[in-house]
């Protein structure tokens, strides 16, 4: 095999967009998934990086992944490596739990969870056809059950939030269950915390301006998960951040 082909849906900004350009400058082909065409270079691999392709990618519209998933097929015949990394807080204000509504969680729900499970299938058939495929899912601390339930964890001192963390939690368990039903495919899917990092995802948030980490620093873990070499057996249906493994 001569190329990696690597899709990262939310690429066009933020994390994502490290997590393509760390993925290109690895020599990949990355296909950066975002909604919106680009305005500017998806990101930029190096003089030895791979090609960045951008593909139109709203990850809740049907229509969109579907021909995301036929675009991939005809242009490169399989797919490697799948990130999910487009997410949303959805409105912090309106989840503090005794108030949030069933359509703030359904919002944040339809973007976190349910959209990785229709983009995921949709590309599986072609993931299928790798010889090593890789699928890391996007999740966040803020996800860890034993860290929310932990005040000396790096997020236990967090507001109570009803929507955004149990999306997060909620994406944890896909990951589980898929590791457990593709590991038989040599498909390896794990999930990620890239750590509070200062992207537009913190803006207005209260301890905003405290947050040093770049969105290139979030993205390596990610990326480490990624680019598991191809003899790898493992890890599968973890949970990892830059320590090692994240407590569920
Ligand atoms: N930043 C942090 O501190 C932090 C910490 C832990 C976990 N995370 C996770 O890391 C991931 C990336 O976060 P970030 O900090 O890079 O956030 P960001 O700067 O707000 O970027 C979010 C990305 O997701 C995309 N997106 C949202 N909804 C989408 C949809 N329906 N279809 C396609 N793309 C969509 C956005 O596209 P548009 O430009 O079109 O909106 C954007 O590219 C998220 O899953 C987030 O939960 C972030």
């Amino acid at each position: 095999m001569t190329e990696t082909i690597a899709l990262v849906t939310g690429a066009n900004r933020g994390i994502g967009r490290e997590i393509a350009a760390q993925l290109a400058a690895r020599g990949c082909t990355v296909l950066a998934g975002s909604r919106k065409p680009p305005g500017e270079p998806a990101a930029e691999p190096g003089p030895a990086g791979g090609r960045i392709h951008h593909v139109r990618l709203d990850v809740t519209d049907p229509a969109d992944i579907a021909a995301a998933a036929a675009w991939v097929e005809a242009s490169f015949g399989r797919l490697d490596v799948l990130v999910n990394n487009a997410g949303i807080s959805g409105p912090l204000q309106e989840q503090t739990p005794s108030t949030t509504s069933v359509a703030v969680l359904r919002e944040v729900f339809e973007t976190n969870v349910f959209a990785v499970l229709a983009v995921t299938n949709a590309l599986l058939p072609l993931l299928r056809r790798s010889p090593a495929a890789r699928i890391v899912n996007v999740s966040s601390g803020l996800g860890s059950l034993s860290w929310l339930g932990s005040p000396a964890s790096p997020v236990g001192g967090r507001p109570p939030f009803a929507a955004y963390p149990p999306s997060k939690t909620a994406l944890n368990a896909l990951t589980v269950q898929y590791a457990k039903e593709l590991r038989p495919h040599r498909i390896l899917v794990n999930s990620v915390a890239p750590g509070a990092c200062a992207t537009d995802f913190v803006n207005g948030l209260p301890f905003a301006e405290s947050i040093t980490r770049t969105a290139a620093e979030g993205a390596a873990v990610a990326v480490r998960l990624a680019t598991l070499p191809p003899e790898a057996e493992g890890p599968s249906g973890g949970f990892f951040d830059d320590n090692g493994e994240v407590p569920w």
